[in-house]
């Protein structure tokens, strides 16, 4: 077996080379090494084991002191890792992030919270508001990314806070997704050599005024938005990305004069309550990882204005499914929308993009077309192109929520033979969207 290899640096090529292109060094020697080197020379460096005599790693975690951010996190923050925190300015990152540092330091943790927005008597005023002052919760104020590493570097605590990404990432105004990225790397890369955990907070807007932090959602291990209407108190935290857990949890909070308090028991929220039956309301029992949340939705089919094209808007739902579900109901239940004006929305900000929400959705289009209230309806079930309702899975979990909540009906799929009549709830089947009209006068 032939290699060649450089008489200057000794770098070695089984292939010739006029030239050693580490050194410029001209004319390769020719060398003859026996097959068992060459071998030996490839053996790689990493070790090859059996899966079976492997052990998972215990992944530790350090719980925020709020249940329903540990939940969203998948149990709480792994030590090491890089959590982008994204919302709109103003919606309440900084208080809730301040809250859990302060949680956590309580644990015995070290805490180290860098504000590149506020001054450290700024952060302090916060501080006494939400009641964060802690021994073990420093902090720093500065817009220099370089520094706010070196200061954690320092202090080498359990977690870092960088308030905010832009504010590291740009002195003055402005900047660009590449400078957010550069700074986020650094920050990213010190967590991954120290094990302090990070939580980076990013603004973002819904219209993407602001989408800097979306280019570093590839580098962070986790990603949470912090979502709310800013007119309601209620506030939602949601994973779009997680290395350690699902993404299809959802943590509830309530923004306080003191800060954000949990809403451990949620079940209500998406509902508008206390408000009279009214055509165009029904209510779906949509899941949100393991919990499953009822929510109000709302419809209006309303005459087209004369000399108008037809309007179509939604909020909280997917505006293509929508349209398919009108196309069916017009289709299978000869309830003509077209030519009609057709609003839905959902309640306090929910959404909901699953298939179990569609018998919903048509049913409060129904009821608004036919002016016809469902009170106390709620409904679960797919609609198919065919308009067949279709069955949907975590059936038990979505009528033991809707029994808790006090409906008195629950319309599903007639295909789900198995199920039972539960309580008080009586249980209206259907076949397909030209049924559901009987439950319309
Ligand atoms: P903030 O955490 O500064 O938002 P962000 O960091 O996402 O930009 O929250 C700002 C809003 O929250 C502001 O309008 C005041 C309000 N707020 C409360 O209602 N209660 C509180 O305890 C605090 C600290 C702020
Ligand atoms: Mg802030």
């Amino acid at each position: 077996m032939k290699k060649w290899s450089c008489a200057r640096c000794g770098w070695e090529s089984s292939k010739w080379y006029g030239r050693c292109p580490e050194c410029g060094n001209w004319n390769l020697e020719e060398k003859e090494v026996s097959a068992a080197q060459g071998k030996a020379q490839a053996q790689p460096s990493c070790q090859v084991l059996p899966s079976t005599s492997l052990q998972a790693q215990k992944e530790e975690r350090i719980p925020t002191g709020f249940g329903e951010l540990d939940r969203v996190l998948g149990g709480g923050i792994v030590p090491g890792s890089a959590i982008l925190l994204a919302g709109e300015p103003g919606i309440g990152k900084s208080t809730i992030l301040l809250q859990a540092s302060s949680r956590i330091s309580r644990q015995g943790r070290k805490v180290l919270y860098v504000s590149a927005e506020e001054s450290c008597s700024q952060v302090a005023a916060r501080m006494e508001r939400v009641k964060a002052f802690s021994p073990s919760l420093f902090v720093t104020s500065t817009r220099d990314v370089d520094e706010a590493v070196a200061a954690a570097e320092k202090l080498s605590p359990d977690l870092a806070v960088f308030d905010s990404i832009q504010a590291l990432s740009f002195p003055g105004s402005g900047g660009s997704a590449s400078q957010i990225r550069e700074a986020s790397s650094k920050i990213i890369e010190f967590s991954k050599r120290s094990g302090t955990a990070s939580l980076i907070v990013g603004h973002v807007t819904k219209d993407g005024a602001i989408a800097g932090p979306r280019t570093m959602e590839h580098l962070v291990d986790v990603v949470c938005q912090f979502e709310g209407e800013m007119h309601t108190s209620l506030r939602i935290v949601r994973s779009v990305k997680n290395r350690f857990g699902s993404t299809d949890e959802i943590g509830c909070f309530e923004m306080k004069g003191e800060g954000v308090e949990e809403v451990t028991d949620p079940y209500g929220i998406f509902l508008a309550r206390g408000e009279s039956p009214a055509p165009g309301k029904c209510v779906a029992l949509a899941m949100e990882g393991k919990r499953c949340l009822p929510l109000e939705i709302e419809a209006l089919c309303a005459p087209r204005l004369r000399g108008e094209s037809s309007q179509r808007a939604v909020n909280g739902l997917d505006y293509s499914r929508v349209a398919m579900i009108a196309a069916a109901l017009q289709q299978h239940a000869k309830i003509y929308l077209s030519g009609r004006d057709l609003y839905l929305s959902t309640i306090a900000g929910a959404k909901t993009r699953e298939p179990a929400s569609d018998l919903a959705i048509a049913l409060a289009l129904a009821s608004s077309f036919k002016n016809s209230p469902l009170p106390g309806v709620a409904a679960i079930g797919e609609v198919s192109l065919t308009g067949r309702i279709r069955p949907v899975g975590m059936m038990e979990q979505r009528l033991e929520t809707a029994e808790r909540m006090g409906f008195k009906a629950a319309v599903v799929p007639a295909a789900q033979k198995d199920l039972k009549e539960r309580g008080e709830i009586s249980l209206f089947r259907v076949d397909n969207l030209n049924d559901i009209l009987q439950l319309l006068r």
